[in-house]
């Protein structure tokens, strides 16, 4: 059987990340696509050779030229610019729209039966651009969000608790923006739901009103600190994870910026729900249960990327 292809289109801070994992998981063999010549190249020799101490076997190569990117399973956007701190990830719209039709082109002609995980921000928006330029299957391009947001939400409740992370499980939904949904009813220790938590003591609504809008303002902090771009680690982290599921079938259930057609009452939109990633691409929407005020506030996030998709129509009239 031969290797798996994984094409990074964008080798910059989550790309090279996502090569490194990626190469360290042995999930394939690793082309990184990037229009800064010499970058991709250069990340490709030194990840390369690399693997001679952590003995991992995965060829790994740079490319200006689409064609290299030809046979992908999987493909991992992130191309595009980041955020500069007192930027919104909003305002990063123009410049990455732009770039999605390029990145749409490329895998349109070259790579039409990947799977894509689309991380360029403003997310929802853009993988719903960047499905419209490339054609693909609406259950064959995501976005990744809702992992990422999920696992800042399970880092500060670990925190906060003093207990492992390994048995916290967080679910946050809606829109990769400051209008995201972290849902305490869904999130849990060890099966124990936070609004029980609370209950016994183990920590303060307060504290968790706390938690859930330092969760949402997860990525801004990080800018903040780092001055000069975002975070890197834990998004490719959280976009590896969905890779797995899709080239293992693994079938995890995951919070992801999916096509929505009907579901949650919103259709041709993508935003974060949980979904079913198998071999299939996105299997199922796992349509759960919200109560009214949490329908209430997905019910903003979701209009939040709509109005960002009514720009991008304005801005690309291909789109309209
Ligand atoms: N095609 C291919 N690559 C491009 C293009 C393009 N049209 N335009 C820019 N790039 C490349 C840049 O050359 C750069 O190497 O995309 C890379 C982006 O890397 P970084 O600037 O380091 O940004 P990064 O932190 O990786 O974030 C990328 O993901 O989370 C989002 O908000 C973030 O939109 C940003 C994206």
């Amino acid at each position: 059987m031969a290797r798996k292809k994984i094409a990074l289109i964008g080798g910059g801070q989550i790309g090279g990340t996502l090569a490194h994992l990626a190469g360290l998981k042995e999930m394939g063999d690793i082309v990184i696509f990037d229009i800064a010549e010499g970058l991709p190249q250069g990340k490709a020799l030194d990840l390369a050779q690399s693997a001679a101490v952590d003995g991992f076997n995965s060829t790994l190569s740079g490319t200006q030229d689409y064609k290299d990117i030809a046979g992908a399973d999987v493909i991992i956007v992130t191309a595009g610019v980041p955020r500069k701190p007192g930027m919104s990830r909003d305002d990063l719209l123009g410049i990455n729209l732009k770039v999605m039709k390029s990145v749409g082109e490329g895998i349109k002609a070259n790579a039409p039966d990947a799977f894509v995980i689309c991380i360029t921000n403003p997310l929802d928006a853009m993988v719903w651009a960047l499905r419209e330029f490339s054609g693909l299957p609406h259950h064959m391009i995501v976005g990744m969000a809702g992992v990422l947001d999920s696992s800042r939400f399970q880092h500060f409740l670990a925190d906060e608790f003093n207990v492992s992370i390994e048995d916290v499980s967080a679910f946050v939904m809606g829109g990769h923006g400051d209008t995201m949904v972290p849902l305490p009813r869904y999130s849990t220790v060890a099966g124990i739901p936070l609004p029980d938590l609370v209950a016994m003591g183990w920590t303060s609504q307060e504290k968790l009103d706390q938690i859930v809008q330092r969760t949402r303002d997860g990525g801004a902090e990080i800018v903040k600190l780092l001055k000069t771009g975002s975070a890197f680690y834990a998004p490719a982290a959280s976009a590896i994870e969905m890779a797995q599921s899709y080239l293992k079938d693994k079938k995890r259930v995951l919070p992801v910026a999916a096509h929505l057609n009907g579901e949650y009452g919103m259709k041709d939109l993508y935003v974060g729900v949980p979904v079913v990633i198998g071999a299939n691409g996105v299997e199922r929407v796992v349509e759960i249960k919200l109560n009214d005020a949490e329908k209430a506030e997905f019910d903003k996030s979701a209009n939040a990327v709509k109005e960002l998709i009514a720009v991008c129509k304005t801005l690309e009239p291909s789109l309209a």
